[in-house]
């Protein structure tokens, strides 16, 4: 298949470079990276390991999809960007947060997104250069729950490419459990400064940010008890990783928290549920982020 990865940092690259063994890759990321892929290749180090060549630059062929990986303030901006260079294409969303997939569908329309979360844990650890620290699996799924022709063909070309990835007819319930997990594992690491595994021991607090989350989803019609369960297992999972918020921060970047915590205490407040633990986790990531680590 031909793909092109858009905004890859970390998670995308690691896409690309599985992607590229099999099948037609561009990556579209900040300069610097591209510059460094074609100058040495994509260095990958940790669980996969090797030097991958995805194209860097674009023939003017058509490609059959945009993996969207950018950050999920980005999205907005990224799809009108990518929309004008290379056409309307479908999109699959690959990124942390609740609200990507509505975002994506008011410029390309909902037939035009398929929804997507994955669970791996990576590191970017310099321009050309990123670390595999954990395995995770990737769900995709259309947003009206069907199996169409197109969603199995990418499940194939992932699976092919050594990317464990399964269709769900729920993707926007996938998405709710990811974004759950997320509340509890990024802004912890961030807070605590440290690896993935290193948050096992806060293992009630993980289990009261995760249990609000859960409450709140069921709110919207998503039912995600395992929650918490499924957080501990992508803790283990990942335990050698620093969490994409800890990368933002330790690199001075925006991170994702009200794309993530933020969402959550929203949709609560819609319920009227005061999601006090995702409330105060947003305000202290805010605070880390204007002050840096
Ligand atoms: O955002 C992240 O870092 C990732 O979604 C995950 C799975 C928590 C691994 O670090």
């Amino acid at each position: 298949m031909k793909f092109i990865v858009y905004g890859a940092g970390a998670l995308g690259s690691l896409f690309a470079a599985l992607l590229s063994k099999k099948h037609d890759v561009l990556i579209v990321g900040r300069e610097k990276h591209v510059e460094a892929i074609e100058k040495n290749g994509l260095i990958v180090e940790g669980l996969s390991n090797g030097i991958f060549h995805p194209k860097t630059r674009w023939d003017g062929s058509r490609y059959e999809l945009i993996i969207l990986t950018t950050k999920a303030y980005d999205t907005k901006k990224a799809v009108e960007e990518a929309v004008e260079r290379f056409g309307k294409l479908p999109f699959l969303s690959l990124q942390n947060g609740l609200n990507n997939e509505e975002e994506i569908a008011s410029i390309v329309g909902y037939e035009n997104v398929i929804g997507g979360i994955t669970n791996h844990g990576v590191t970017f650890i310099d321009y050309g250069k990123i670390r595999h620290a954990g395995y995770g699996e990737t769900v995709i799924g259309e947003m009206d729950g069907k199996i169409s022709n197109r969603i199995r063909k990418i499940a194939k070309a992932f699976n092919e490419a050594g990317i464990e990835t399964r269709i769900s007819k729920k993707i926007k319930e996938e998405i709710w459990r990811k974004v759950v997990i997320n509340s509890a594992i990024n802004p912890l690491t961030t807070i605590f400064k440290c690896k993935n595994g290193a948050i096992m021991k806060y293992k009630s607090l993980i289990r009261e940010i995760c249990d609000e989350g859960i409450r709140i989803a069921r709110k919207e019609g998503y039912v995600i008890d395992d929650a918490f369960k499924k957080t501990m297992e992508i803790i283990e999972k990942t335990a050698d990783n620093y969490s994409s918020m800890l990368q933002d921060v330790m690199n001075g970047k925006r991170t994702e928290i009200e794309e993530i915590n933020g969402a959550i205490a929203n949709a609560g407040e819609k319920h009227g549920i005061k999601a006090c633990y995702n409330i105060v986790l947003t305000k202290i990531i805010k605070e880390m982020e204007n002050v840096g680590t």
